[in-house]
């Protein structure tokens, strides 16, 4: 029989995040779905009824860390077993705005902050934030959604503010794995494969339901000895 846990994931109302909350609530457990706009969310709202009280909409907008610290503060009762930081974003590219404001030679600074503030200092405030709660719970796991766009070893997108935010993403993974290790926190960076959501103009070869039931099952699996590691949705280690 398996155990009712507590999920709190980031980027829920569409996308990767959408499919997590879905999977995740068929599978028995509660989710804290945290969304930037509570009144953008049709798809979540779906499954309201169904899961109503399995499902707990939250606000949370991870540019904003006060909005970080009210989310803790209402939730301060509540243990956290598994926290999924999925909320990002890709920054302009040119297959969506015939821009190059990520690109050698006519990148705008302004951007790479703002794609770091998005997805580098969201996820590791998240994890300041919520340690108290996820070391209430039994599981004590916080996942990253990187990318592997985000590895130096493996690939060479010119995407500057992407694929460094995801870089520095990952390196945060290790260093965090290494300081919450004593305090049986476990850690994991991810790459969900090139799934079919808003993010990617088109041309991604993996559905959401495929890329998130190999996530989960990678989640299950996150023990101390492997925190800090950095995989695939279907298990494949990723080199740094
Ligand atoms: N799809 C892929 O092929 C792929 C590949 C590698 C890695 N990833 C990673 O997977 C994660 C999810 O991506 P996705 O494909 O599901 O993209 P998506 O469909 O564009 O969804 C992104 C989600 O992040 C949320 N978000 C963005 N900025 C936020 C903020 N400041 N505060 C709160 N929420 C915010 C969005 O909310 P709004 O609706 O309010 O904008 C949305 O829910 C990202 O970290 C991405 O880098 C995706």
């Amino acid at each position: 029989m398996s155990v009712e846990k507590n999920y709190l994931v980031t980027g829920a109302n569409r996308g990767l995040g959408l499919e997590f909350t879905k999977q995740i609530l068929q599978a028995g457990h509660n989710v804290y779905a945290a969304c930037r706009n509570t009144n953008d969310i049709d798809d979540l709202n779906r499954f309201s009824a169904k899961f109503k009280d399995s499902l707990i909409i939250v606000k949370l907008d991870i540019n904003d860390h006060d909005s970080i610290l009210e989310l803790n503060r209402n939730l301060r009762d509540v243990s956290i077993d598994v926290m999924i930081n999925n909320a990002g974003i890709i920054g302009p590219l040119p297959y969506f705005e015939n821009t190059f404001k990520q690109h050698y030679g006519t990148i705008d600074y302004d951007v790479w902050a703002d794609v770091f503030k998005t997805n580098l200092f969201g996820p590791v405030k998240m994890a300041e934030t919520f340690l108290d709660q996820i070391e209430k719970g039994q599981d004590k796991k916080m996942v990253f959604i990187s990318s592997v766009v985000g590895s130096i070893a493996d690939d060479h997108q010119k995407a500057f503010a992407y694929a460094t935010s995801k870089t520095a993403l990952n390196k945060s993974v290790a260093l965090m794995a290494d300081i919450l290790k004593e305090r049986e926190v476990k850690v994991l960076a991810m790459c969900p494969g090139y799934v079919k959501t808003r993010m990617n103009g088109g041309g991604a070869n993996l559905e959401p339901k495929e890329s998130i039931e190999g996530m989960l099952k990678q989640i299950e699996k996150l023990d101390l000895e492997s925190s800090g590691s950095f995989v695939r949705y279907n298990g494949e280690k990723i080199n740094w």
